[in-house]
Order: structure tokens, then C-alpha cells, then sequence
């Protein structure tokens, strides 16, 4: 089936009204719609279903071919009011291509796999590539068992509610050993100025050759929760204002070392018109070329508001494997090579040593991570024989 149906039958799954965007958070039952909409995929291709013990979903063609896998797919979770294409883009080309092969007649002499990744954006419990990093031993089971959502609810509670197994979570070494090569196609993010490099894709397919360095922290406030109209102003506690005071230095500090930092989550108690805040909490997202300019910001935040920052996650300057991304290019028609400003299972997999590379399809509004974010049926076609091209020409012979 073409791409553009698959994610066609995947649109109405998790749809906000209201935005047009999609909020297909981890371990919800939207999350399970996305994930019964991967099994009807996998099986209409007639793939092995696997879930794994980190809640990873596999659709194997081949799997008792000799060698090892080459690995496709990315993930179906979204932020809140997401985009249609962030993470169901390289799932659905990744079972369009396959579709492809086979009507080909083709035949893989080595293990194939589509996967989807579970809690990529980290948008319910805060670790972004939950998922993969569980799988690769980056993210300790204990810790994300504990991890709340904004309700309360544990990780490992909202798992247990989703029927898996909470107590299974954790390195995943047999399937880590199983991966020879992982290869996510994703919609490109953004259009980065060009002092970043780049303005955008200006062909429908591209190459991305590394994962800036990036990290989440979170600030604490605790004021005194009173009353609106008789606390004079000189003797409040807010924490409102104090956290008011740090996204302002967020966005200076970026601006000044010429990162990107954001303040795009904020929780503030008890959240009446009519009282002063008595706690909040706010969760700044870093980002830079470089690891010593995304400190640089940190320090600066601390040092001008006397805040204390909780680092949450942190992700180092991820390059992919540099033959892997210049063989693909080539192999692809000399496509761009590009930096990803965004974070990706990719990443993961490759700080863990697995060969991995990423194919990105041109995004004509380079907005990502909210509804406006776009592929064109034409580039996420060219996206799909990109990506039958390179499975092919992996398969091809046994690994
Ligand atoms: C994921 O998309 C991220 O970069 O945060
Ligand atoms: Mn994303
Ligand atoms: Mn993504």
C-alpha cells in the first residue's frame, strides 16, 4: 500500500479536534490504537509480530535467515498536538517499502525488521527514547519504572495498564546482539538558519550524518500559596514569578551562546486566577552543536536566577557511522548530508555501537512537533524506493 494510505489509515487514531495535531502519548489507548494499526500492517505483509520486554514492536520478515538484521521503523508516539509525520513517517515507509520488495518478488538473505520504538518523544514521563534506551541499558529499569506523568502515574503503573510487564523492563542484550544495522527514515525538523548549516532540504530526500548534543533539566519552585486579592504585593511568595524569571534567562542565555534552549512546559500549583502560586515547576530543553556551549547556557541560567537545575537527560553529540552515511548518500544519488537538531532512537542505537544512519524527507513547512508539520506525498514516495533501494542493497547477500 502506498505510504500516504497507511498513514491515512492511521489518521483518525489519537486526532485532536481542536488542533488538528495528534496526541499519541506513550502507553494510553491511543497508544495501543497506534499499536494495533502496526500489527494490521505487519500482518497484511505477512511479518512475525514481536513485542519486546521494553514494550518495543517488531515485525520481522525473515527472522530465521542467517546473519544480522538489518532494522527499519522509528516511532508512533507523538508530543502533545503533534504532527502527523514525526515517527509514523519511517514506520509507514518502512512497511511501503517492504510492500514494494515483495511485489518485486524480492527475497532478503538476511533478517529484516520493522520496529517501532515505545515512548520516543518522552512527552508522558519525561525520558525521551524510553524505549531504545531501556533496550541498550541507557535508561535504568528502576528509574523509569519511577518516572510520573503529570497525573501521577508511573511508568510502570501505565505499562501494567497496557498489559505489559513492568518487571521485564531493562538491557536487552540477546536483541542488541541480534541488530547489525538500524536505518530510521524520519520527516525533516525545522529549517535550521544557515549558521546552523542549513536552510532546509531543497531536494525531496536527504541524509542526516549526526544528532546535535541535547538534554532536559527541570527547576523547582516552592513559594507560599495565598490569597490573590489580600497578599500585598511586597510580602508574597510567588513561584510564579520565579519561574517566570528563569524562562526569561533561558532565552537570553541561548541567544547569547548561540544555542537553542526552550521553556516549553511549565506545571504551577494549585493554578487558580486567584491565588499566588505555591509551587511550579518548569522543564528547560537544551541544545547546541556542542556539548561546552549547551553547559555554557546551564551555568548561565544558575547563575542569573540562583536557580538549582536537575538534569533529567542528557544525550552527547551522537555521529553516525561516517561510511554508512556517505555509502547511503552516494547510493542514494548524492543526496545532502545534514545535522539533526533533533533527538532520535537513532541516536541511541548508535551511542550503544550499532552501524546506524538516518534518511530525512523534505518537510515543505519546516515546522515539526506541532500540526503544521508536513511530507508531500511525492517526497515521502521518493522516501520509500530511497528506502527499498537500501534494504535491498543490504539483503542482498547474508550479513
Ligand atoms: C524528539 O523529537 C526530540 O528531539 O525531542
Ligand atoms: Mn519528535
Ligand atoms: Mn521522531
Amino acid at each position: 500500500m502506498p505510504v500516504i494510505d497507511l498513514l491515512d489509515e492511521l489518521s483518525p487514531v489519537g486526532r485532536n479536534p481542536r488542533t488538528g495535531g495528534y496526541d499519541r502519548l506513550a502507553w494510553t489507548g491511543v497508544d495501543a490504537e497506534c499499536r494495533l494499526w502496526f500489527e494490521q500492517c505487519a500482518e497484511a505483509l505477512g511479518l512475525d509480530i514481536e513485542i519486546d520486554r521494553n514494550g518495543n514492536m517488531w515485525a520481522w520478515w525473515g527472522a530465521s535467515f542467517p546473519g544480522s538484521a538489518l532494522v527499519v521503523g522509528s516511532h508512533l508516539d507523538s508530543v502533545p498536538s503533534g504532527g502527523a509525520f514525526d515517527g509514523p513517517l519511517g514506520v509507514a515507509s518502512a512497511f511501503a517499502a517492504i510492500g514494494v520488495l515483495q511485489r518485486d518478488g524480492f527475497t532478503p538473505r538476511r533478517p529484516l525488521a520493522v520496529v517501532a520504538f515505545a515512548d520516543e518523544e518522552g512527552a508522558r514521563f519525561g525520558v525521551a527514547c524510553a524505549g531504545s534506551r531501556l533496550m541498550t541499558g541507557a535508561l535504568h529499569p528502576d528509574r523509569a519504572r519511577s518516572l510520573m506523568d503529570n497525573d501521577g502515574i508511573s511508568l510502570a503503573e501505565a505499562m501494567t495498564g497496557a498489559g505489559r510487564d513492568a518487571a521485564a523492563l531493562g538491557r536487552d542484550q540477546e536483541r542488541l546482539d541480534r541488530i547489525g544495522e538500524f536505518i530510521e527514515l524520519h520527516v525533516e525538523q525545522g529549517h535550521l538558519p544557515s549558521s546552523h548549516g542549513t536552510e532546509g532540504l531543497s531536494v525531496p530526500i536527504g541524509v542526516a550524518d549526526r544528532i546535535w548534543p541535547h538534554g532536559r533539566w527541570r527547576a523547582d519552585f516552592i513559594g507560599q500559596q495565598n490569597h490573590a486579592g489580600t497578599t500585598p504585593m511586597g510580602s508574597r511568595r510567588d513561584a510564579m514569578v520565579r519561574l517566570a524569571s528563569v524562562v526569561l534567562a533561558v532565552r537570553s542565555a541561548a541567544i547569547a551562546q548561540g544555542a537553542l534552549a526552550t521553556v516549553g512546559k511549565i506545571l504551577v500549583e494549585p493554578g487558580a486566577v486567584n491565588a499566588v502560586a505555591g509551587s511550579a515547576t518548569a522543564w528547560i530543553d537544551a541544545r547546541a552543536s556542542d556539548e561546552a556551549v549547551v553547559r555554557r547556557v546551564l551555568e548561565a541560567v544558575r547563575r542569573e536566577t540562583g536557580t538549582e537545575l536537575t538534569e533529567e537527560s542528557w544525550t552527547p553529540e551522537t555521529a553516525f557511522d561516517a561510511s554508512l552515511a556517505s555509502k547511503l548518500a552516494a547510493e542514494l544519488g548524492n543526496v545532502p548530508i545534514l545535522p539533526s537538531g533533533a533527538g532520535h532512537d537513532a541516536g541511541v542505537l548508535s551511542l550503544a555501537g550499532i552501524p546506524t544512519a538516518m534518511i530525512l524527507v523534505r518537510n515543505p513547512t519546516g515546522i515539526s512537533h506541532a500540526p503544521e508539520e508536513r511530507a508531500d506525498e511525492a517526497d515521502a514516495d521518493a522516501g520509500v524506493s530511497a528506502l527499498a533501494d537500501v534494504i535491498r542493497s543490504r539483503t542482498t547477500l547474508a550479513a
